[in-house]
């Protein structure tokens, strides 16, 4: 996208030979208009066009607060809220020219304007400057943009805790290391990303509620002479109240920051959910099968289903983390208040959030379709010695061994297997009394994998029962009120 646009505004630079007239809002004291590559670094209209709206319903607003406290006409107001919503309707339309001569979407919106209605258009920038207008129309977008990001998020948990519910009692190895360390069950497994998920949403619902407050009005950077009220502006846009101190208010950003904050973590959690579908789908494993929908075959080798998308959710992490080391660098020793550095955030801000919802809808997608192999985990589950700790544990409980004890016997207990080419359960009582006389014929009730995720009934256990009970307050916690 950075690409295509750089690309773009080089050929609009250039097909706009050489200088241009000195720019009608600002070219006042301009005898002559920027060169080519002035226009090309400076214009941001193909990447900001993108919060046409914010900057609209910011302009509505601003206007309708002018007029109510007198500082412009009403005549001239109602012409101009005339004009915004009529540039609105030819945006929506796709019947608006964006120029990149005109810069940014403040300017190319305002021009318009001016040709619509005339004189009375240069009214709406009283009490204003775009470094105001800027932060607010990006304080809305994030604000919207987080509201987006809980909704997909919510939509994935969803089918993650309807996948759990299904799969609650699906026995499959828990792995520490990546080595089968203990059975647990699929619902489990997916639970835990229903609640990385959850702290997930929580951290954009917090960046959300510190960033809603209202830069509009703070104009250049200290205040304005005119009798204006921040506080209707603020009220009228849905903020809980304007921001405190005007250098702030136009030199801040951190509501961008962390807006990547949160994209980055949760893109870190789909990745490491999508990491897992690469290793399910393998079939050394064969857990789950991915449908057709999200797969690919391969040109050449026929048997191939390729997790294309599990590895593209695994890859985005890259664009919010990048994302947020791109627009912290930019932040970083900027002197107050605006700076024009801080037009490139806008780049770092879409992409990163496109990149997350585009994820967040493949995850959404992969989890829903995905069929579970019980057959194939169960038979994993087994594998490994891993009731080991079953073992080590009834050794404590019912023979009174202390655990480092119990630990070592069960280790021998394991050798032993190894040396037969079996599996613990496979070992005849003899052999086990022959290398512990405590151990009784009752040790084979914790053995099996089904007897080991039985046991795991502590909160947060994988018991089947707990994982029922945690899927049905999941969905109370994390999916009641309206969507
Ligand atoms: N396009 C600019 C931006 O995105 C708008 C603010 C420009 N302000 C200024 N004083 N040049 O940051």
């Amino acid at each position: 996208m950075a690409t295509t646009s750089r690309r773009r505004a080089r050929t609009t630079a250039r097909s706009e030979a050489g200088t241009t007239a000195a720019n009608a809002l600002w070219g006042g004291r301009y005898a002559a208009g920027p060169s080519a590559v002035m226009t090309a670094i400076n214009a941001s209209i193909d990447v900001d066009r993108r919060f046409w709206r914010q900057d609209i319903d910011g302009s509505l607003a601003h206007v309708a607060m002018l007029a109510r406290q007198g500082i412009v006409r009403r005549a001239d107001a109602a012409k101009i809220t005339r004009g915004l919503k009529r540039i609105a309707a030819e945006i929506e339309a796709g019947r608006f020219e964006f120029k990149a001569a005109l810069e940014d979407i403040h300017m190319n919106i305002e021009a318009r304007l001016a040709e619509l209605i005339g004189k009375p258009a240069g009214r709406l920038h009283t009490a204003r400057s775009r470094n105001d207008q800027v932060a607010l129309d990006m304080t809305m977008w994030l604000r919207a943009a987080c509201a987006r990001c809980d909704g997909q998020i919510r939509a994935v948990q969803q089918v993650l805790i309807a996948q759990a519910e299904r799969n609650a009692d699906a026995v499959m190895p828990g792995y520490t290391h990546l080595q089968p360390a203990q059975p647990v069950t699929f619902g489990h497994h997916l639970l835990a990303y229903v609640e990385m998920l959850g702290r997930d949403r929580g951290r954009f619902a917090d960046a959300a509620k510190r960033g809603n407050r209202s830069p509009l009005g703070a104009a250049a950077l200290a205040g304005t002479s005119f009798p204006i009220d921040r506080h209707a502006t603020a009220r009228a846009l849905g903020f809980d109240g304007p921001m405190a101190n005007s250098l702030d208010a136009v030199a801040s950003r951190d509501f961008a920051l962390e807006f990547l904050a949160a994209c980055t973590t949760t893109s870190v959690h789909l990745s490491r959910l999508a990491e897992e579908l690469v290793i399910w789908t393998n079939p050394l494993f064969g857990f789950v099968t991915l449908s057709d929908a999200f797969t690919t075959g391969s040109s050449i080798m026929p048997q191939k289903r390729n997790p294309d998308a599990a590895e593209l959710v695994r890859a985005k992490v890259g664009a919010a983390l990048g994302a947020f080391i791109r627009l912290a660098t930019i932040l970083k020793g900027l002197p107050l208040t605006y700076g024009k550095d801080m037009q490139d955030d806008k780049p770092a801000v879409f992409e990163a959030a496109d990149a997350l919802e585009l994820s967040l809808a493949a995850m959404g997608g992969m989890i829903a379709d995905l069929k579970a192999n019980p057959a194939r985990m169960r038979a994993a589950a087994g594998g490994g010695f891993s009731t080991a700790t079953d073992l080590a544990d009834w050794l404590v409980r019912e023979a009174g061994l202390p655990f480092r004890e119990a630990h070592h016997v069960t280790g021998r207990l394991v050798r032993l297997a190894e040396e037969r080419s079996c599996d613990l359960p496979d070992l005849s009582l003899a052999d086990m009394q022959r290398v512990d006389k405590r151990i009784t014929r009752a040790v084979f009730r914790v053995l099996g994998v089904d007897n080991s995720i039985r046991s795991r009934t502590s909160f947060g256990g994988t018991a089947p029962a707990n994982v029922r009970k945690a899927a049905k307050a999941a969905r109370k916690l994390y999916l009641r009120g309206p969507r």
